[in-house]
C-alpha cells in the first residue's frame, strides 16, 4: 500500500492579480489535508472511494471531465503503464471543497504522489507540480498555478506565474485565523468575472492589479524583517482593493469587519472569493477570542494556523 498528503494553503496576499502576472504570497496550512492511499484491488479495475464528495465507483463509470477520474486518466497517461494494475483508490480530505484553501490541488498532489510511488514511477516535484497545474487549468479556466506550487513544495511561496518557484523567509513567526463563511464558490467563476471586467476596461484594471502586486511586495519584505505586525493594514488595503473587484460578499465582509472589531491588526478575503474563507493577523494571544468573534459572526469553521 502507498500512502501520500498534501496541506492545504491559504494566500497572504496578491490573489486575482496574480492571474495577471503580479507577484503574490501563499503558505501552507498543514492543519487541513488530503490524504490518499493506494492499494492492489481484489477485483478488475481501478476503484475511486471518496467519502467528503459521495464518490465510490470504478474509474470507467466515472464521466471523463469528473476532477478526480481526469488526475487518474492523465497519470494512466503520462506513466504510460499497461496494462494498469487493479487499484483500490481512497481519498480523504479535510480541505472544505470550493473555499480557497486548495482542496483540487492538494488532492491532485496527494492522488498524484500515491499512484507515482504504488507504480516505481519515481517524479520530481516539479514534474508533479507542472501535472498538477495542467489538471487546475481543466477546472479554474486560466489558473496562476499558486495553488499547485504552494501544495506541492509545502513552502511559505513568493509566486509570479510562469516563473520559477521562489520561497521566502519569514523573520518573526506569527499568527492567523482563518474563517470559513461555508459558501462554496468555484474559483473558475470568480477568476472568469475578474476577467470580464478586465476585458473592458483593461487600464483601469492593469492599475488595480498593480497596486495589488506592490502590496504583496512591500509584504514580502516586511514578512522576511520580522515586522509582522505591520501585515494588518496591507490586509485591510489588499481587501479594499478585492472588494472594487467585485469579489468579496456580504458574508465575507461581515467576518472581515467582525474580526477587526474583535481586535485584529487587519483582515481579507483569501482565494477566490465570493465565499470560501478569509484571514485576520492577530496577536497571538488574540487569536481564540478572534475565532470566537467569527463564528459568532456566522463563520461555520475557523483555524489558527501559524506562519513560520
Ligand atoms: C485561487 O486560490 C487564487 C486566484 O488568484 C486564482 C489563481 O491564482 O489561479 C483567485
Amino acid at each position: 500500500m502507498t500512502k501520500s498528503s498534501a496541506p492545504g494553503k491559504i494566500i497572504l496576499f496578491g490573489e486575482h492579480a496574480v492571474v495577471y502576472g503580479h507577484p503574490a504570497l501563499a503558505v501552507p496550512v498543514t492543519q487541513v489535508h488530503a490524504d490518499v492511499e493506494v492499494l492492489e484491488a481484489s477485483r478488475p479495475g481501478i476503484w475511486i472511494e471518496a467519502p467528503d464528495v459521495d464518490l465510490q465507483s470504478e474509474l470507467n463509470t466515472l464521466p471523463s471531465d469528473h476532477p478526480i477520474a481526469s488526475v487518474v486518466h492523465n497519470f494512466l497517461f503520462i506513466s504510460r503503464l499497461s496494462p494498469f494494475p487493479n487499484l483500490a483508490i481512497k481519498i480523504d480530505s479535510t480541505i472544505p471543497v470550493a473555499s480557497g484553501l486548495g482542496s483540487g490541488a492538494a488532492v491532485t498532489v496527494a492522488l498524484t504522489r500515491a499512484l507515482s510511488a504504488h507504480i516505481h514511477y519515481s517524479m520530481t516535484n516539479e514534474e508533479v507540480n507542472a501535472f498538477a497545474y495542467e489538471i487546475e487549468k481543466l477546472y479554474h479556466g486560466t489558473p496562476s498555478g499558486i495553488d499547485n506550487t504552494v501544495v506541492t513544495y509545502t513552502r511559505p511561496v513568493y509566486f509570479v506565474k510562469g516563473q520559477p518557484m521562489e520561497t521566502f523567509r519569514v523573520g518573526q513567526p506569527f499568527t492567523i485565523v482563518i474563517g470559513d463563511t461555508g459558501i462554496s464558490a468555484p474559483t473558475k467563476e470568480s477568476v472568469g468575472d475578474v476577467r470580464k471586467l478586465w476585458e473592458v476596461a483593461q487600464q483601469k484594471w492593469e492599475d488595480v492589479f498593480d497596486q495589488v502586486g506592490k502590496i504583496a511586495e512591500q509584504a514580502r519584505k516586511t514578512i522576511e524583517n520580522g515586522k509582522w505586525e505591520m501585515l494588518g493594514e496591507l490586509m485591510n488595503k489588499n481587501h479594499s482593493l478585492l472588494q472594487e473587484m467585485t469579489v468579496s460578499s456580504p458574508e465575507l465582509d461581515q467576518l472581515v469587519q467582525a474580526a477587526r472589531n474583535a481586535g485584529a491588526l487587519g483582515s481579507k478575503l483569501s482565494g477566490g472569493g465570493r465565499g470560501g474563507n478569509m484571514m485576520a493577523l492577530v496577536e497571538p494571544e488574540r487569536a481564540e477570542s478572534v475565532a470566537f468573534s467569527l463564528k459568532e459572526a456566522g463563520a461555520k469553521q475557523t483555524i489558527v494556523t501559524q506562519v513560520l
